[in-house]
Order: C-alpha cells, then sequence, then structure tokens
C-alpha cells in the first residue's frame, strides 16, 4: 500500500485534504473525518523526512507555526487575518486536531500536523523556513518530578532556532509563573534568543479566553533569532 507523506488537513476543497499518514486514493471529504485514525507509525520512513513546505501548502510564503495548537481557534483566526502567509499547526491529540480541522475547512493557507512539538521542531521543520512561533499555553507539568517533560529546554530552544529564518520570532504565554521563570531562564542562557517587543495585536487562543474568565494573570514572553556578532 502507498502512503502519502504527511497528514496535512487544509482547507481548499479542490485541493489533496491530506499529506499525513493517509492511504493513497483514500483523500475524499468522507475520508476527513477518520483521518485521525490513519496516522501511521512513527517508525515509518516518511516520519524522518524535512517536511516539503512549498509541497505541503502549494506555495512559498512566510511560515507561521503554532505548537501544540489545540482546537486550532487562535491558529485559524490568525490565518484568516494573514491570508498572504502559511500556518502550521502542530498537536498531538488526536481530537484536538479534529477540532481544528473543522476549524480550517474553509482556510486554504491552515495545515495541520499531528505530531509532538519537540520532534516536529528538531527533526521535520527545514532548516530557515519560520518566520513565526507561536507556543501559547504549553502544559506545565507542574510537578517537580514532571518538569522533563515541559517542552521548553535548551535542546527546544536550539531546534527553534535552527527552523527560524532571520530574525524569527517565537511568542509564548503561559499562566504558570514557576514554568514562566524558567523559559525566561532557558532563554537568557541561549544568546542566539533576545527578548523582544510584544506589542503585537494576536487573537485569543481558547486558553487564554479561559484564563481570562477566571481572571488569571498571563505571563507572556517574545523572543528574536539574533544572527551571531561577525
Ligand atoms: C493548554 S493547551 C493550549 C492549546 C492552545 N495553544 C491554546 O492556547 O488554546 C496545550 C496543548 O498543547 C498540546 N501539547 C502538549 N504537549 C505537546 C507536545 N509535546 N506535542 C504536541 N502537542 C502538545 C496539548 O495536547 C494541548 O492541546
Amino acid at each position: 500500500m502507498r502512503w502519502s507523506r504527511f497528514l496535512v488537513l487544509p482547507a481548499a476543497k479542490s485541493q489533496p485534504d491530506f499529506l499525513l499518514s493517509v492511504p493513497a486514493g483514500e483523500d475524499s471529504l468522507a475520508h476527513r473525518r477518520h483521518v485521525c485514525a490513519r496516522l501511521i507509525p512513527q517508525s515509518r520512513d516518511s516520519l524522518v523526512e524535512l517536511l516539503d513546505i512549498k509541497e505541503i501548502f502549494g506555495r512559498i510564503a512566510p511560515l507561521h507555526v503554532d505548537l501544540g495548537c489545540g482546537d486550532g481557534s487562535f491558529l485559524c483566526a490568525l490565518a484568516q487575518r494573514m491570508p498572504d502567509k502559511n500556518f502550521l499547526g502542530i498537536e498531538r491529540l488526536a481530537g484536538r486536531i479534529r477540532s481544528a480541522a473543522r476549524k480550517a475547512a474553509g482556510l486554504g493557507n491552515v495545515r495541520l500536523l499531528r505530531m509532538e512539538t519537540s520532534y516536529a521542531a528538531r527533526y521535520l521543520l527545514p532548516a530557515e523556513a519560520v518566520e513565526t512561533f507561536y507556543l501559547l499555553f504549553p502544559d506545565p507539568w507542574p510537578k517537580r518530578r514532571h518538569h522533563r517533560r515541559r517542552i521548553v529546554t535548551p535542546d527546544f530552544l536550539s531546534s527553534i532556532h535552527a527552523a527560524f529564518r532571520k530574525n524569527g520570532i517565537i511568542y509564548i504565554a503561559t499562566d504558570h509563573l514557576d514554568y514562566f521563570e524558567k523559559i525566561k531562564e532557558v532563554a537568557r542562557s541561549n544568546p542566539a534568543f533576545a527578548v523582544a517587543d510584544l506589542d503585537i495585536d494576536l487573537p485569543p487562543s481558547r486558553f487564554a479566553l479561559i484564563f481570562q474568565q477566571k481572571g488569571a494573570p498571563v505571563h507572556r514572553l517574545a523572543l528574536r533569532k539574533v544572527s551571531p556578532v561577525q
């Protein structure tokens, strides 16, 4: 059986609907509902190849990546605002990917990848491909013994750095102060990033709205890739 290379759930009905893990010939709209059950095992060759961004989106445009995109509310709102940019949402939970796919159905510039963000950032995103990353409310793993499960680590920042275009920027938000302090510590220890201006009007994500309703403080940080001093 031939398998397409990557699950990418878009958008324009005139295009193939899936790129990841869909058996050839099963790319009809009826199949869309079941796509998440058809993911190929991660050991398959296709999961170690770099994403072909041009093929996935069918065009060349600045790439924005939402890491842990959840139900896709933020991703799709932003994609609607900026039709001239490509938006890739990465999320590991099938149910959330399905919700995001429903929201993205009418958007030609959105694709979704069901994957671990750290793996995708490190192994699947081509070098110098990404203009902007968003990491909004990453799971905080509050218990000390679970801290090693947190996404933001020195390795993660290095992966992001390699994937960034010149002057690329990552927007981070969390309600968890301890995690926020740790993120700042990791960022400070990497001279390839500088703190950037946060003066940007982004649509609220689902979790941003939840924390807003609770009146919980949200901590935000933007980091810019800086070029090494020559
Ligand atoms: C608290 S939710 C935030 C969702 C969304 N960013 C928002 O602000 O509404 C965290 C999301 O990240 C996803 N996630 C956590 N760790 C992940 C990982 N390692 N790889 C992919 N997704 C991950 C979770 O499944 C969840 O959907």
